[in-house]
């Protein structure tokens, strides 16, 4: 397989390009990466050394680049996770989102059509589906309910990679996981706010009343599901991956602190973010039955893992 992963050189991007190079010795990865504030050439430090390994820096909008990447490296496979991907950024510059996330997935669909790519994975994210009453769970089927802008531009790229599916019969699939957790990931999200503010005995900032529930999915095991729906999706397929492990932001908290010892005199609770979504769940049953994936990693160790890699990376 020649692979092109973009923004492989972000949180989930460059755990699975790690995946990917360890467990098939014949791949060959070209990792296109905007470097923007959240894309980090040290997140591939792994992969640098590894001759089936190429960087590539450059936009997915840049269509010329693009083709020529296809054309030069020979490529047959995409997975795209290149995006603007933090809400609170999507709130001051929705049009950086649509910019990223919905036209240049559409320049790397028009590309990988022309190119005549055998398979196409598209990272989608289970905020398309909206916020979920409680026992509620998102189906692959149900219709999509964006809530911010990040979720719709997520959403939009979702429905051009099925317009493609549907009018030209291409080979896509997407994927729509609930929060990832793990090593490496921007400072900007909550987990690894949490612990490294902890590490440096600074405020925890918390929206709300920390009643927000999601599904936490340790990094690696997302990256098992995604290679899976990469070989084995077929035509036109979503699957949603999740591990069944919903929290409130209160009880991730009370996890971090129970690691960390940190003082309750750190925690802050400040004004909800406009239009954030209470709950997010996904049923899972399609990508368990389908193609025999399960989450592996329970949140607990998960936490206790990614706790030992920041403490080990304090910036
Ligand atoms: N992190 C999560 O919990 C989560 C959950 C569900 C879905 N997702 C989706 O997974 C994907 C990866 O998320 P992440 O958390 O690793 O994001 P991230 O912000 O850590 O990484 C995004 C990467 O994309 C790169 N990038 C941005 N614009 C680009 C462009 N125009 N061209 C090329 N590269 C560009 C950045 O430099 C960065 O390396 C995203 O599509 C996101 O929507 C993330």
């Amino acid at each position: 397989m020649r692979l092109l992963v973009t923004g492989g050189a972000g949180f989930i991007g460059s755990h699975f390009i790690d995946y990917e190079l360890a467990h098939d010795q014949s791949i060959e990865i070209v990792n296109l990466d905007a470097l923007t504030y959240a894309g980090n050439v040290a997140n591939n430090a792994q992969a640098a050394g590894n001759a089936r390994y190429h960087f590539v820096h450059g936009s997915i909008n840049n269509r010329e680049l693009v083709d020529w990447l296809l054309q030069e490296f020979a490529i047959d496979h995409i997975v795209n996770f290149a995006a603007e991907s933090h809400v609170d950024n999507s709130l001051k510059n929705p049009e950086l989102f649509t910019k990223t996330n919905v036209l240049g997935t559409q320049v790397l669909l028009d590309a990988a059509y022309q190119a005549n790519i055998q398979k196409f994975v598209q990272i989608s994210t289970d905020e398309v589906y909206g916020t979920m009453a409680p026992g509620q769970a998102a189906k692959e089927t149900d219709p999509l309910h964006p809530s911010s802008p990040y979720a719709a531009s997520k959403a939009g790229a979702d429905m051009l990679a099925m317009a493609m599916v549907h009018t030209f019969g291409m080979p896509i699939c997407i994927t729509r996981s609930t929060n990832n957790f793990g090593p490496r990931q921007h400072h900007e999200k909550l987990l690894p706010m949490l612990i490294q503010n902890a590490l440096r005995n600074r405020p925890l900032n918390i929206y709300g009343q920390g009643t927000d529930r999601r599904d936490w999915l340790y990094v690696k095991d997302n990256c098992a599901a995604i290679d899976l729906v990469l070989r084995h999706g077929q035509l036109g397929q979503i699957f949603n991956i999740g591990a069944h492990q919903e929290k409130s932001n209160n009880e991730v908290t009370k996890m971090v602190q129970a690691e960390l010892g940190f003082s309750d005199q750190l925690i802050r609770h400040v004004a909800e973010r406009p239009g954030h979504d209470l709950r997010y769940s996904l049923d899972t049953s399609l990508i368990e039955t389908q193609l025999h994936w399960k989450s592996q990693t329970d949140f607990a160790f998960g936490l206790h893992e990614t706790i030992a890699w920041y403490r080990k990376h304090q910036r």
